[in-house]
């Protein structure tokens, strides 16, 4: 009997097995081909993608069919802002800004302070709001280019969503939501239209610029319900369905299975953490090592277990040649998990630190970025 598990857009239970939900949601599996596509275009793959956190997609063929005849695609992709930003947080938005970098796309970021407010994160709206700038700040310290970006709260820019909102709206019925969602009676009438505005953006690139441009959207693959539906409407109101590339939960410290969660700190390393608060979180993660220091100089340890690898893996060991040698050494009993972690604790730690300066030079740009009605 396989483990049950639950991904919806609001809450991700059990552990995950990403095959079977490819199944499940019916997307595509990203293989070597469709990756060796990209290559073509970038030069090189962004680790992310080499090493498999993004694994699915939905008509990214399709994107790469029309860049390739002239066609240029925008990027969509956005933030709820219900707590300060983890390195979990911040995958999708370093893998958008990668590819407007490529690709010289056009982004749009929606920042959805409504929808954390609907769904109880918060007791007013003003903090929702004000927890979205805050997190403006780490999304713009990604690097994404000034020319090329807007980024929007809800709430700020409703005049320019709702006309398109209202298009949307008349074409979802509560029942479809209620079979996508699970929602039932207890549900605000603000949740039930939320996702309505999730679509909105989609369009916004086309409606800009008077046709129909594609939009490609990288996101966690717990949003994928949304745009199903988006997909379903979008050519009845003259608009490509919008394609998709999605990607992992990246894992927390605690284990492979274990997602970073803003409710349990200890799990993630938040972008705001002090170095000692960092180095304290990885020296507690759990590894693939041995009892005992002689059993792992026998026997070597596990890197397909270790957390500690995962983060060398997606973010802290982009060269291959690196990367490889991490692996090798830790199979090998070369590499104990305490000498291990101080290094990634260093990496790490410097990574936070020019976040840290990119973020406070991020508070003068926010009027380069920020749209609003
Ligand atoms: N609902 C998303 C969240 O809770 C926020 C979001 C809005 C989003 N638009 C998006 C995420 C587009 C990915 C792509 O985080």
């Amino acid at each position: 009997m396989p483990e049950e598990f639950v991904v919806t857009p609001w809450e991700v239970r059990g552990k995950v097995d990403y095959d079977r939900l490819i199944e499940q949601f019916g997307t595509q599996r990203i293989d070597a081909k469709l990756s060796e596509r990209i290559r073509k275009h970038t030069g090189e793959l962004h680790p992310l993608l080499k090493r498999g956190l993004y694994f699915s997609h939905r008509d990214l063929p399709w994107i790469l069919d029309e860049y390739e005849k002239g066609n240029p695609f925008s990027l969509y992709t956005g933030r709820g802002p219900s707590s300060a930003m983890h390195l979990g947080h911040m995958i999708p938005f370093y893998f958008t800004a990668w590819l407007q970098k490529h690709f010289k796309a056009n982004v749009w970021i929606q920042m959805t302070d409504d929808e954390k407010f609907w769904f109880r994160d918060f007791d007013t709206l003003e903090e929702a709001t004000r927890v979205g700038y805050d997190n403006i700040l780490d999304i713009i310290a990604a690097g994404f280019d000034p020319n090329r970006t807007r980024i929007f709260l809800d709430t700020e820019y409703i005049r320019k969503l709702y006309p398109i909102a209202v298009q949307i709206a008349k074409r979802i019925t509560f029942s479809t939501a209620r079979a996508v969602f699970g929602f039932d009676a207890s549900n605000n009438l603000g949740q039930i239209f939320y996702t309505a505005l999730q679509s909105v953006p989609c369009f916004l690139e086309s409606i800009e610029q008077g046709r129909n441009v594609p939009c490609l959207i990288p996101c966690g693959i717990d949003q994928d319900p949304h745009f199903r539906i988006t997909r379903d409407l979008a050519e009845s109101l003259g608009f490509s369905k919008p394609a998709l590339i999605h990607n992992k939960m990246m894992p927390g410290l605690k284990g492979l299975d274990s997602k970073m969660s803003s409710s349990a700190p200890d799990t993630a390393i938040f972008m705001t953490d002090s170095p000692e608060v960092a180095i304290v979180k990885i020296r507690n993660a759990f590894t693939g090592g041995r009892a005992t220091e002689e059993e792992q100089r026998r026997l070597g340890a596990n890197p397909d277990i270790c957390s500690i690898f995962a983060y060398y893996t997606y973010l802290f060991a982009p060269e291959d040649r690196y990367w490889g040698d991490v692996e090798t050494t830790c199979r090998g009993g070369q590499r104990m998990c305490g000498d291990c972690k101080m290094e990634l604790a260093n990496h790490v730690v410097r990574f936070l630190e020019e976040h840290k300066t990119r973020r406070e030079r991020a508070r003068d740009q926010i009027e380069k970025f920020v749209v609003r009605d």
